[in-house]
């Protein structure tokens, strides 16, 4: 082979070399719309395509812990925090502190012990359909959902893929301890009328008149009722417990340096407007700098309990809680 032969093959090498690299494959657990939303800007901002799969929480833990010796996905985006830290602390995802770190809400930073990436919060509360309940009060309290009144009426996700279920379950075990927690959880699953997998699906069921009250993230609700559902949203009297949504870059991701350039994009206020202007996904935004939108609950004026991330994303005792769950309320027949 001549010289500049030699030469050519090794520049289209690079150039395909480079060119495979340079993309983003996503795991994104937010709102389908927000997921959407997030790849065209990306790509016009960087120029880097990017490909994503929605999958909940617990679910894409799972994956990026299955897929370890042989990571297909680059970064994970949104979803609770819980799984987030137990990815960091398995070593299956990666800490680093992008540039715009001293522009992230302090508070959210501090409450999770800076072991993840804050990219929203959220609180839990109840979202609910007046006209289904028709003549029935409206809940107040967590006790009040075990009332046998409102049997059938009640839906939930599933908390063995949900991130919003295990906050939930998070939070009745912090609010009553564990033994009336438990009592009470048994009491809203005699009252579930269906279990599903992803977060924000029972508003959607509550909102097509199909359940009365849904249990999840008080601005998925919101978003629903924005869209024209006649539900309303508010958090019960005890309290309620809250997510800070992480964002992690996959531990030996294939596409390392363009997953960090979507983290380091992703957090700016630009990336994060578009949350609620395309996605529909009302989540306090991390960037202090980011223009809430304003639909987005706000913090001050929700009783939240104070959520214990330390404990409840601990790898054992997650376990034990789903385990629980799983064999000691999920079998009781309803
Ligand atoms: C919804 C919420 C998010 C939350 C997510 C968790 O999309 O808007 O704030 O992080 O649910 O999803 P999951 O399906 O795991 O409950």
């Amino acid at each position: 082979m001549t010289r500049i032969a030699l030469a050519l093959v090794l520049a289209l090498t690079l150039v395909a070399g480079s060119a495979s690299a340079e993309r983003v494959n996503l795991l994104c657990s937010p709102d389908l719309a927000w997921c959407e939303a997030l790849g065209p800007a990306f790509t016009e901002a960087t120029g880097i395509p990017l490909e994503f799969i929605r999958v909940s929480s617990l679910d894409a833990l799972a994956r990026i812990r299955a897929e370890a010796a042989n990571p297909v996905f680059d970064a994970w985006f949104g979803g609770t925090g819980d799984p987030h830290l137990i990815a960091m602390r398995e070593g299956v995802a990666e800490m680093f502190i992008p540039t715009v770190w001293d522009d992230l809400i302090p508070e959210l930073k501090s409450v999770i012990n800076e072991e993840y990436i804050p990219l929203y919060a959220g609180a839990i509360g109840f979202v609910v359909n007046e006209e289904v309940l028709g003549d029935l009060p409206l809940p107040r309290t967590w006790r009040d959902l075990t009332d046998p009144m409102y049997r059938g009426l009640v839906g939930m996700p599933d908390p063995t893929s949900s991130g919003t279920a295990y906050t939930t379950l998070a939070t009745l075990l912090q609010i009553f301890g564990e033994e009336e927690g438990w009592e009470i959880v048994e009491g809203i699953h005699m009252n579930v009328a269906q279990y599903t997998s992803s977060g924000a699906a029972p508003g959607q069921l509550a909102g097509r008149g199909e359940i009365g009250i849904a249990v999840q993230f008080m601005h998925d609700g919101v978003k629903f009722a924005a869209q024209g559902f006649p539900l309303t949203t508010y958090a019960p009297e005890e309290g309620v417990g809250y997510e800070i949504g992480g964002i992690s870059l996959i531990a030996n991701a294939p596409n390392r340096d363009a997953a960090i350039q979507f983290i380091e994009w992703a957090l700016t206020p630009e990336a994060q407007a578009i949350a609620g202007e395309q996605g529909e996904s009302f989540q306090i935004q991390s960037n202090m700098n980011t223009v809430q939108h304003p639909l987005a609950p706000n913090f001050d004026e929700i009783n939240l309990i104070d959520y214990d991330f330390d404990r409840w994303g601990d790898p054992a005792v997650r376990e034990e809680v789903l385990n629980t769950w799983l064999n000691e309320i999920f079998i009781i027949p309803r």
